[in-house]
């Protein structure tokens, strides 16, 4: 049976009142908790509740506050946050020059006319302008990653007059129709197929592969728009390409006319120790796609951005694409902030240095727990430890989850765990979470590949 509104009035009076308290009593917590369940049972998916490992422990652990490099729950658990909210907090959370950036917006004005002219969208894009590689000059902003990539696309068939794209097997670029042509998980797209029809999808890593399509499709008139690849995979198992692949990508795309989209979501803002990943090959795509980190892990935004010649073709049209809460002040003041910090604490230099020391401490576990920890591989401080199945994957991450320590594996498989933290995270909580997870490994070693010795008879 439905609320009726004096019910609604009163529900939504007592979260408000809760919302505002500064410490929540006993109750409030009992409260929120049980209805926190109930309502993803009833009204959210209850299907949720089945995956997640906040919910396998002896309570189901509910977010509530940011600490500095990490999270307390509801019941005042701390949690170190290796994982990044999958890679949004690089500047680490809640960090204050973008929260003030927020709240001195917000107290001025919170969403924009749509009519007027927005300035921090205005300045936003120049800066952005200044910080990617090349000719890279305008930008499109939007609310998320998978709404970056359906602009990419479509300014590339719109510049190419062409219809087809290749992508890569394990890549991930959103959920969207279009995104998802280019997302190479069968789960995920076989219930919506035929999608974007003519999307091909190559084995990641391989040049030669891209040229063959590149040259069949010439030659039957399926002219490829856009090559569209992340330059690190991050949701297929954070895979590191070949140094001279997105060379030899970008000349090919050259050759045959392709425009070169690369899907910076995860990897951009300093993630990798670079402020873009195509940085370490010195490689300037078509078109970037922005998102997840670019808002400073305090509002969403996504972008995509490219050069004036691709850009021409939306000078005359420029609501060929468009999104009512794209570029709004809360998002682009927050994106502006991001940028200083990321340059004002160096943050791509410390997540390339910080990164190295992590690796070589994680290769070090490697070496001590061969048969469980099969690889350790990134770039900065987006690194994968791969497990040699999902469920001992799932093991360890749900041991360092009962320790404190978020980690997830990807959305292909929980093989590979991700460490994704803040680029803030300090050397000494990088040690102490290398010091849990020899606890976590040491254990789960033990159940699975010690062989235990035989009982010595009594005499
Ligand atoms: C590389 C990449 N592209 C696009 C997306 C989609 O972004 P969003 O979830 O914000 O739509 C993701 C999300 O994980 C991503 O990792």
């Amino acid at each position: 049976m439905k609320a009726t509104p004096q019910d609604i009035l009163k529900e939504t009076q007592h979260t408000l009142d809760l919302i505002a308290k500064r410490e929540l009593a006993e109750d409030d917590k009992k409260y929120l908790s049980e209805i926190t369940t109930a309502h993803y049972t009833n009204y959210v998916n209850p299907g949720i509740l089945e995956y997640r490992k906040s919910v396998s422990t002896e309570y189901a652990s509910i977010e509530w506050s940011d600490s500095a490099n990490g999270f307390t729950d509801l019941k005042g658990r701390k949690y170190l946050d290796l994982l990044g909210g999958y890679g949004i907090y690089n500047v680490g959370h809640r960090h204050p020059k973008v929260v003030e950036a927020v709240i001195n917006q917000l107290n001025r004005q919170a969403l924009h006319s749509q009519e007027l002219l927005e300035p921090f969208r205005a300045i936003l894009a120049k800066l952005i302008a200044d910080i990617t590689p090349g000719e890279l000059q305008y930008s499109f902003f939007g609310n998320s990653g998978a709404e970056a990539v359906e602009g990419a696309m479509k300014l590339a068939m719109l510049h190419t007059g062409r219809k087809s794209f290749i992508a890569a097997t394990s890549g991930f670029h959103g959920k969207t129709l279009g995104a998802l042509s280019a997302t190479a998980k069968a789960k995920f797209r076989q219930p919506f197929l035929p999608i974007l029809p003519d999307c091909y999808h190559v084995p990641y890593g391989d040049a030669d592969y891209i040229e063959s399509v590149l040259i069949s499709s010439d030659e039957v008139g399926n002219d490829i728009a856009g090559v569209i690849l992340e330059p690190i995979q991050g949701e297929g198992g954070i895979n590191v390409p070949p140094d001279d692949y997105f060379p030899r990508v970008r000349d090919l795309c050259d050759r045959y006319g392709a425009l070169l989209i690369v899907d910076e979501v995860q990897t951009g803002m300093g993630r990798t120790g670079r402020m873009f990943c195509v940085d370490h090959w010195n490689v300037v795509p078509d078109i970037m796609c922005l998102g997840k980190a670019l808002g400073g892990g305090v509002m969403p935004i996504g972008a995509f951005v490219s050069n004036k010649v691709i850009w021409e073709q939306l000078f005359s049209e420029p609501w060929l694409h468009s999104t009512t809460f794209g570029g709004n002040p809360l998002a682009c003041v927050a994106a502006i902030a991001n940028i200083h910090v990321l340059l004002e604490e160096k943050l791509p230099e410390k997540s390339e240095k910080l990164g190295n020391e992590f690796m070589a401490k994680l290769k070090a576990l490697r070496r001590r727990f061969p048969k469980l920890c099969v690889d350790v591989r990134g770039k900065g401080l987006m690194i994968g430890i791969e497990f040699p199945t999902d469920a001992i994957g799932f093991e360890v991450s749900k041991g360092l989850f009962d320790n404190g320590v978020l980690v997830a594996g990807t959305l292909f498989s929980a093989k590979t765990i991700r460490i994704e933290p803040p680029l803030t995270l300090t050397t000494a909580e990088m040690n102490q979470a290398v010091s849990i997870l020899e606890k976590v490994l040491k254990e789960v070693n033990g159940r699975h590949f010690e062989t235990k010795k035989p009982a010595v008879a009594k005499r």
